[in-house]
């Protein structure tokens, strides 16, 4: 039985989500908040094998929905083995993205349409639904001028950026469909962007 609280975060590459992690990583431990940090695709040893084959740059002819079957078999194992037994142990778990990230990379910016994401994530969807879901809003324009530039070795970001632009907008859209999802201000600094977040964790009785 679930007893811990789930927030995931989420944003297009480079919007400084690992920044916010590892702000609110720190500020976890000191209040003493009996937490865990983890993240999609990998968190566990078969997530984290299924990631390698995602992310690695060698396997460009794999196809748009074996990529988006492999995300969605990464999660439920991930939820099985890290999320699940935090949960019932009563701890919060953090998560570095989940399945808005399916949705926003699979269903919108490669076009698999949000039918077939909602379908093969099922599971996902009915039994682990954020309690909040953190969207760092930061367009993909302004990810990248602070990233100088697409990681060579990473597939997904070899994508170019009219598939960032998508993926983007598969955001936006998500959060006015959802409202467990908190859309904060990429651009503040990232004291600023602490600070919100801070406060929509407090605002939705996950602190
Ligand atoms: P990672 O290096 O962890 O990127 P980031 O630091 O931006 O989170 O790589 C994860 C990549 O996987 C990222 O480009 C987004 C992508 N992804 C999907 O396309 N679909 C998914 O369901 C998930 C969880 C991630």
């Amino acid at each position: 039985m679930k007893k811990g609280k789930f927030i995931t975060f989420e944003g297009c590459d480079g919007c400084g989500k690992s920044t916010q992690l590892k702000l609110l990583s720190d500020y976890l431990t000191e209040q003493d908040v009996p937490h865990i940090f983890t993240r999609e695709p990998g968190g566990g040893k078969i997530s984290e094998a299924i990631r390698e084959i995602l992310l690695n740059g060698k396997n460009s002819e794999m196809t748009d929905a074996c990529e988006a079957l492999l995300y969605a078999a990464a999660r439920v194992q991930h939820l099985h083995d890290r999320v699940q037994p935090a949960l019932d142990e009563g701890k919060l778990v953090v998560c570095d993205r989940y399945v808005d990230s399916s949705f926003a990379y699979q269903a919108y910016a490669r076009g698999l349409g949000v039918d077939f994401i909602g379908k093969i994530n099922a599971y996902a969807i009915e039994n682990y639904s954020p309690d909040v879901t953190i969207f760092i809003d930061l367009s993909p324009e302004d990810a990248f001028k602070r990233k100088h530039g697409a990681d060579e070795n990473d597939r997904l970001e070899q994508a170019g950026m009219e598939f960032h632009k998508r993926v983007y907008e598969g955001y936006l859209e998500i959060a006015k469909k959802e409202s467990r999802v908190a859309v904060i201000d990429g651009k503040q600094t990232p004291d600023g962007v602490f600070e919100s977040v801070l406060k929509v964790l407090k605002d939705r009785n996950c602190l």
